[in-house]
């Protein structure tokens, strides 16, 4: 029985109750975090608690403020009580508006959030997996234009996750107007005559920190990066693409819509950065 965190307490997932009059219930009125561990250790968790912070805002919930220490502390607790001391793991974190009297849209005054978190075991990820490449198929990105904001309102994605598995492939890459947004739970890269490009950050998209990170490493390496909208049509003529996210890191794409992305392998410059991120969050 996994242990959880609600609001101070750790206990078995099965005592962890919430009030039905929880606005995260009722409106999906809540936000969330999914932090990847490796081997025991959380990775880049400050930055994901810093994104934590930024929907809190974005959803205009300021009464609440991360501290990053109990934070830290809280991920600590659920690692070892759940004993994923020596494996990968994921911790998701969810904070709702808190539960009121009666259903009204209107936020209330004082209110208190809903705290919770829990962990999972995370896929295993190997090279010689991730080598193998992944099939996607491209789908009309139907989600609301508050995409930036990691809400847990996520029905969109249900429904266009449920595409990709009826098709059978891996993931999708979503469409908006003729340009490329980014996958379901994860951003998009191509990479052209050795330019990395990806779409740049609005209200479309997810500030990933998976992105960032491997923006600022390819600054520090003096490759060439581009933030700019990218036509659905330069995914096929594209040398590489990928898609990145915490649950896996970078993960390169050898098929579109059944069109075979270059050469059908994952490409050189995908190859060089995921034997460094493995390296540094290992
Ligand atoms: N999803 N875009 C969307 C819409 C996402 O949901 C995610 C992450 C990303 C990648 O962000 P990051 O690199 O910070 O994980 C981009 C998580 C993994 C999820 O919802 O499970």
């Amino acid at each position: 029985m996994t242990t959880v965190f609600l609001n101070g307490d750790f206990l078995p997932a099965e005592k962890a109750t919430i009030s039905v009059m929880d606005r995260g219930f009722l409106f999906a009125d809540s936000v969330y975090e999914v932090i990847p561990v490796d081997h025991g250790k959380p990775q880049f968790l400050a930055q994901h608690l810093e994104r934590l912070q930024q929907s809190l805002t974005l959803i205009l919930l300021n009464n609440f403020q991360i501290n990053q220490s109990d934070w830290g502390n809280i991920c600590e607790r659920l690692i070892i009580d759940n004993q994923f001391s020596t494996t990968d793991a994921v911790i998701y974190i969810q904070i709702s508006r808190g539960k009121q009297e009666t259903r009204e849209f209107n936020i209330p005054k004082a209110i208190k959030p809903t705290l919770f978190a829990t962990i999972q075991p995370r896929e295993q990820l190997s090279l010689s997996k991730l080598q193998q490449g992944y099939r996607a198929i491209t789908l009309k990105d139907v989600r609301p234009l508050t995409t930036h904001i990691k809400t847990t309102a996520l029905m969109p994605t249900i429904l266009l996750q449920a595409h990709v598995d009826q098709a059978n492939v891996d993931q999708a890459i979503l469409i908006r107007d003729g340009f490329v947004t980014e996958g379901i739970a994860s951003n998009l890269f191509i990479v052209k005559a050795g330019q990395i490009i990806t779409p740049k950050l609005d209200e479309k998209i997810l500030a990933g920190v998976t992105r960032q990170t491997l923006l600022k490493h390819c600054a520090k390496l003096n490759i060439p990066t581009t933030e700019r909208p990218i036509k659905t049509a330069e995914l096929f003529s594209a040398d590489e693409v990928w898609l990145t996210s915490s649950s896996k890191p970078i993960f390169p794409l050898i098929e579109i819509d059944g069109k075979t992305i270059a050469d059908g392998k994952p490409g050189i410059i995908w190859q060089q950065l995921i034997k460094w991120f493995l390296n540094v969050s290992g």
